[in-house]
């Protein structure tokens, strides 16, 4: 069989995920995998039509598609999602339409679930026969038991292929909703309690809900707040994954564009909005450039201690993968998520009653400086990297390092020493005859015992 594999990597024929593309094409000779490079050609593949429509070619004539990409903050790189978004754009959603598909990534499994989602989402939306997906972490090769894990995920997914199993759907087609933002005049006004509020959007038309929702939002307030629109900062490109940021976060863009001094303007705010609209499954390209480009600040919050709300315009109630990256991403980032308003309940008037409250509670929760605490989200992901950044990527990852060291981040539970004698000594006890009813009976007791004096 003749397969097509779409590299997600911005690293091109250097990437790692093509390593295990490679792989399985050692281990199954029989079949050819012609792997594409799609993040790295990003911008050909944009200019040159020809170009475009000889990948689009090639996926028609083959007899099943990998997308093979790396985990690119909670998602696919910004360089795959443009590609994805041509998809519809340039209307050739046919090439798509009943192919056998699948799906491999590497990673640190830091969101992998949240790119699986996104892609099995995206292939369902292009009716695809969706064959499910598989998350290697990027060590995974060097270990035997894993490569036979990866060769069977393969021969299964040829043998479906082969046998045209069935597939059914995991997502159910986005219903968009008619609906005309017209907001009112304010009439009772916000205090900005001398709060700096910026607003970030890539909004393009000036009379959609998004901009109008803005514009609403920006009136509310007695002060003047900022509005920054992304596609009037000079972005060069989508990052490029060299980790020449690993070092001292410097990145190798940072004197080419002005990203790096837009991002860092941003910290001079108490809130940040992130304000646009949903584009496929997720927000634009654009916003996940800017996400992506973020990366250069590696695994360490950039905007600890802000509020950030969203104003997204689009169908989030039907997306919660979407809805699960942004609060995740607040938390990562250590700041409060205040709220996430969105144009598809309502008329008119209740949204502009979301937004006003919206925007109260912004400042309310700035005066308070106000953090709530991480879910599972947050506290998951922040194992993950600690033992990433102490262990495997400390180098080439150094500034991570040095920032999880100055901020006691290595909360390793084998440095409690009080635990570990309690522990130690509890164990011991268990040990000894009738302790063990005697313990059960006091433990309800003892454990909020602690607490008497708070
Ligand atoms: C900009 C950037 C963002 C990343 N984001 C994530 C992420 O969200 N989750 C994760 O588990 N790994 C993440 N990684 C790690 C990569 O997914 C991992 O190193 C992958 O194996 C790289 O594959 P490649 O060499 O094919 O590009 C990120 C790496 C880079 C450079």
């Amino acid at each position: 069989m003749k397969l097509t594999v779409l590299n997600g990597s911005p690293k091109g024929e250097f990437s790692v995920t093509m390593q295990y593309v490679k792989y399985i094409q050692k281990k199954f000779p029989e079949h050819e995998l012609k792997i594409i490079n799609i993040s790295e050609r990003i911008k050909k593949i944009e200019r040159n039509e020809t170009y475009f429509n000889e990948i689009i070619d090639e996926i028609k004539n083959s007899d099943g598609l990998l997308w093979a990409f790396p985990l690119y903050v909670f998602l696919v790189a910004s360089q795959y999602k443009r590609f994805i978004e041509l998809i519809t754009e340039r209307n050739v959603q046919d090439a798509f339409k009943n192919k056998y598909t699948g799906v491999l990534t590497t990673s640190i499994h830091f969101y992998d679930h949240a790119a699986h989602n996104y892609m099995n989402a995206i292939c369902d939306d292009l009716d695809m026969n969706y064959l499910g997906s598989y998350s290697a972490d990027m060590i995974d090769l060097f270990e035997e038991t894993e490569r036979i894990k990866l060769s069977i995920f393969a021969r299964n997914f040829f043998e479906d292929i082969r046998s045209h199993a069935i597939t059914t759907k995991t997502y159910r087609p986005l219903v968009e909703r008619e609906f005309n933002y017209k907001p009112s005049p304010t009439t009772i006004k916000v205090d900005n309690e001398n709060k700096r509020v910026a607003v970030v959007t890539d909004s393009l038309d000036s009379d959609s809900n998004l901009s109008n929702m803005i514009e609403k939002f920006q009136n509310i307030f007695t002060d003047d707040i900022s509005v920054y629109n992304l596609n009037d900062v000079d972005i060069k490109g989508g990052c490029l994954g060299c980790i020449q940021c690993g070092f001292d976060n410097v990145c190798m863009y940072q004197d080419k564009d002005g990203f790096f001094d837009f991002y860092e303007k941003l910290k001079d705010y108490d809130a940040i909005i992130f304000a646009g609209s949903m584009k496929d499954r997720y927000l634009s390209s654009k916003w996940k450039q800017f996400f992506d480009r973020g990366f250069y600040k590696g695994h360490t919050p950039s905007f600890e201690g802000k509020q950030m709300g969203f104003i997204i315009s689009g169908s989030l109630n039907q997306n919660s993968n979407l809805r699960e990256i942004l609060e995740a991403y607040t938390q990562f980032q250590e700041a409060n998520l205040v709220e996430i308003v969105t144009d598809e309940y309502g008329e008119s008037d209740e949204l502009d009653d979301h937004i006003q409250n919206f925007a109260r509670e912004i400042i309310r929760s700035a005066t308070s400086n106000y953090i709530k605490p991480s879910t599972f989200l947050g506290v998951a992901g922040t194992l993950i990297f600690r033992d990433a950044i102490f262990g495997r990527l400390r180098f080439p990852f150094i500034a991570d390092h040095k920032y999880y060291k100055k901020h006691g981040l290595y909360n390793f539970p084998q440095k409690d020493y009080k635990i570990r004698v309690r522990n130690k000594m509890m164990i011991l006890l268990t040990k000894l005859p009738g302790m063990k009813t005697e313990i059960t009976k006091r433990t309800k007791k003892e454990m909020i015992k602690p607490f008497e004096n708070i």
